[in-house]
């Protein structure tokens, strides 16, 4: 299936790959973060990796349960977090726990959660303390709402706006209204930036970052792009 270069220009993807369906792309995205995760411990004894919530990445994590990683030399962060109790099924550590690393031997002391149960203004404040000496992370995943944002980082709001490692977010659309983030310069100093995108909920704003409509995914720098068919606005796609 051929991308115009229109996507790829509007991007600035470093690569787009589109592929045939969701369990594709979660295979290809592990597998990514597996030979990333080698180069990194071998460049630099260690691999520090940023997830992404939602629910695109959990079959992706499902995945990597079985996969060959040196996982006490990983350190795992998250891009955002929601403001609920800790251990809060709504929260996005829970989903990752409950489908990956449950199952893997990351030290526990590797994993760092944002504390948003604080509440956002404190969450980032304690995190961006946490998160600094990590920094550039290696990886950060990252997934796309429908109404292209990305992390926690939505359409017009002030916290997308904002120059910290970690911000505090209000008002978002997508329940709940506090989370925490990474800020925009956090998410694009990272070494690699991985976007998990799938189903057609996708395809309006993708096609609107295709017309040059800079949405908060679209301000992600030279990332690398997972898409599946079904996102894919129609007139993105030329040829098979
Ligand atoms: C969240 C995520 C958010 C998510 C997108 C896509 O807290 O929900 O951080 O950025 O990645 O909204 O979500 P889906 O993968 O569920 O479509």
């Amino acid at each position: 299936m051929e991308i115009s270069q229109d996507m790829r220009g509007v991007l600035i993807a470093k690569e787009f790959v589109v592929h045939q369906d969701a369990e594709s792309l979660a295979a290809a995205v592990a597998q990514r973060i597996v030979t990333l995760a080698a180069q990194a411990i071998s460049e630099r004894g260690a691999f520090r990796i940023a997830l992404a919530g939602g629910s695109t990445p959990r079959r992706c994590y499902e995945l990597l349960r079985d996969m060959a990683v040196d996982w006490q030399r990983v350190h795992v962060y998250y891009g955002d977090e929601r403001c609920l109790p800790r251990g809060d099924p709504g929260r996005n550590d829970s989903m990752a726990q409950q489908a990956w690393l449950d199952h893997v031997a990351v030290p526990a002391d590797n994993v760092h959660a944002i504390p948003a149960e604080l509440g956002a203004e404190a969450a980032a404040a304690e995190y961006a303390k946490l998160l600094e000496p990590a920094l550039p992370l290696d990886i950060v995943l990252l997934g796309m709402g429908e109404d292209g944002h990305t992390a926690s980082l939505f359409p017009g709001n002030p916290a997308t706006e904002q120059g910290d490692a970690v911000v505090a977010v209000f008002d978002a659309p997508k329940p709940p209204p506090q989370r925490v983030s990474l800020g925009m310069p956090t998410l694009n100093a990272a070494r690699e930036k991985i976007f998990l995108v799938a189903g057609e909920g996708k395809r309006e704003a993708l096609g609107k970052i295709a017309r040059g409509i800079a949405l908060p995914a679209a301000r992600i720098a030279r990332a690398e792009w997972h898409v599946d068919g079904a996102a894919l606005p129609g007139e993105i796609v030329s040829g098979d």
